[in-house]
């Protein structure tokens, strides 16, 4: 089977395509501010355990799930489960259509900061630089040109397909994301303020992190591994037989914390060098990647004016190889399920998921109706709206009913054989007990926080 459907060319593609889903903005931009709101390195030590704890066994199950049935989420719950489980693949298309449609016009704002700062590295860096921005928000056509280009961009990679269009887009991608990163971290750590910054990043004051800051780890370490919504699925499915899920994953989920903690080193070197910086970010999560860090190139940073423009193709990277994975989650589902040839699946998807991006792309002060949608208290506009809606309620649900059903569900022989360890091994007992018990019983805490009302997005 599964020779039609397309295959990895080898593992280290499936790593990196899947690490390129998983590293996105997540990293980048939500996974900093929220260590900086929730307390340094309190913050980033619930993170990790999250992420031990939770990720690595639902990345692992996620995998095996679509490596078994040899098929994308809706198909393969069906498959091993019974016709009742395919809602768990309905409930992860929707979660991917939603996703899809607002994270691509934040991704689009990469193209417009990457063009700005070729201009003023050139040009020089003009003082009201940061207050054009909310102009920008709000300017209609632009947000939809960005959008459309970055959909474009998005569908074209899906289209050529898994071994020519992800796993070649990854394989290019990836690297020049790591060799961006790094060199961004060397000249941050030499920023006068760079030794505080560390510490108060890595340094664990438990009494600093707020009660819902497990939470809120819970919810990021779905966000951020592409987790609860079949995307890990989709890719499993595509992996040969040969490979070991256990390390595999462990590669994916490694490569993810990694570049999210240098990201979050980054930012602290910088917010703590910079005398004023924090009063000015703190609040708003999209004006620290999109406004401060333009400033801080232009005006702190030795070198900026070639880091700046870098740094947004690293961005425009980091979320393009997310929103194909999100892309190949919906062309999936019609391939596998309606029988499209990929390259109308391609299209249709992208085409149903474009209409949503750009009512995104205009709900931040272009149209009004958009702009003052409320469905949510305190989520103003549609593009908060569905940003709430995900990562509140899709992806915790999906996580939840995938560890229900490879935990309890699946035969332990059938999961113990994809896996390639012994049923009675210990790593196999600690796996079926945290996707048992400690997954569901963690993910039913997040939800009874979020119906009391607490935001995770
Ligand atoms: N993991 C991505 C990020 O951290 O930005 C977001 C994401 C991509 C979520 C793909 C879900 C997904 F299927």
């Amino acid at each position: 089977m599964g020779g039609h459907r397309g295959t990895w060319g080898s593992q280290a593609g499936f790593i990196l395509a899947a690490a390129g889903s998983a590293v996105g903005l997540g990293n980048l931009w939500k996974f900093p501010y929220l260590c900086w709101e929730n307390g340094g390195g309190a913050f980033v030590a619930t993170y990790l355990g999250a992420v031990v704890v939770l990720g690595l066994p639902l990345m692992m199950a996620e995998i095996l799930v679509g490596r078994r049935a040899q098929a994308s989420a809706v198909p393969a719950f069906a498959a091993l489960g019974g016709p009742a489980w395919s809602w768990l693949g309905v409930l992860g298309v929707l979660a991917g259509v939603v996703i899809l449609a607002y994270y691509t016009v934040i991704a689009g704002w990469s193209i417009r900061s990457f063009v700005l700062c070729l201009e003023w590295s050139f040009g020089g860096y003009p003082p009201d630089a940061g207050a054009r921005f909310p102009a920008f928000l709000a300017d209609g056509p632009q947000q939809v040109l960005l959008t459309t280009v970055f959909s474009f961009l998005t569908a074209f990679v899906v289209y050529r397909g898994v071994g020519a269009g992800i796993e070649r887009a990854s394989k290019v991608m990836m690297p020049v994301l790591f060799a961006i990163l790094l060199y961004l971290l060397v000249t941050a750590l030499r920023l006068p303020g760079a030794g505080e910054g560390l510490r108060h990043l890595l340094e664990p004051r438990f009494q600093d992190l707020p009660p819902q800051g497990v939470l809120l780890g819970v919810g990021q370490a779905f966000f951020s591994l592409s987790l609860g919504l079949g995307a890990m699925v989709a890719y499993g499915s595509y992996l040969s037989p040969q490979e070991r899920i256990g390390r595999t994953a462990a590669w994916v989920v490694g490569l993810d914390t990694a570049v999210a903690l240098i990201a979050a080193m980054v930012m602290f070197s910088l917010l703590h060098s910079i005398p004023g910086l924090p009063d000015r970010v703190s609040g708003s999560t999209v004006a620290m990647l999109f406004v401060t860090l333009p400033e801080l190139f232009y005006t702190q940073m030795p070198g900026g004016t070639i880091l700046a423009p870098l740094f947004y193709v690293l961005v425009a990277f980091a979320a393009l190889t997310s929103t194909i994975s999100l892309g190949e989650v919906a062309t999936s589902y019609l391939v596998d399920r309606r029988n499209l040839p990929r390259g109308r699946a391609t299209i249709l998807s992208a085409s149903v998921i474009w209409v949503g991006s750009v009512a995104c792309a205009l709900s931040l002060g272009a149209v009004p109706a958009l702009s003052s949608l409320r469905v949510f208290a305190g989520k103003e506009g549609l593009l908060a709206t569905l940003d709430h809606l995900a990562a509140n309620w899709m992806l915790p649900l999906g996580g939840l009913g995938t560890a229900l059903f490879v935990g309890w569900h699946l035969p332990a022989a059938a999961v113990a054989s994809e896996l390639g360890i012994r049923e009675g091994s210990p790593a196999f007992v600690l796996f079926r007990w945290a996707l048992r018990v400690v997954a569901p019983l963690a993910i039913l805490g997040l939800l009874i926080l979020v119906l009391t009302g607490r935001d995770l997005s």
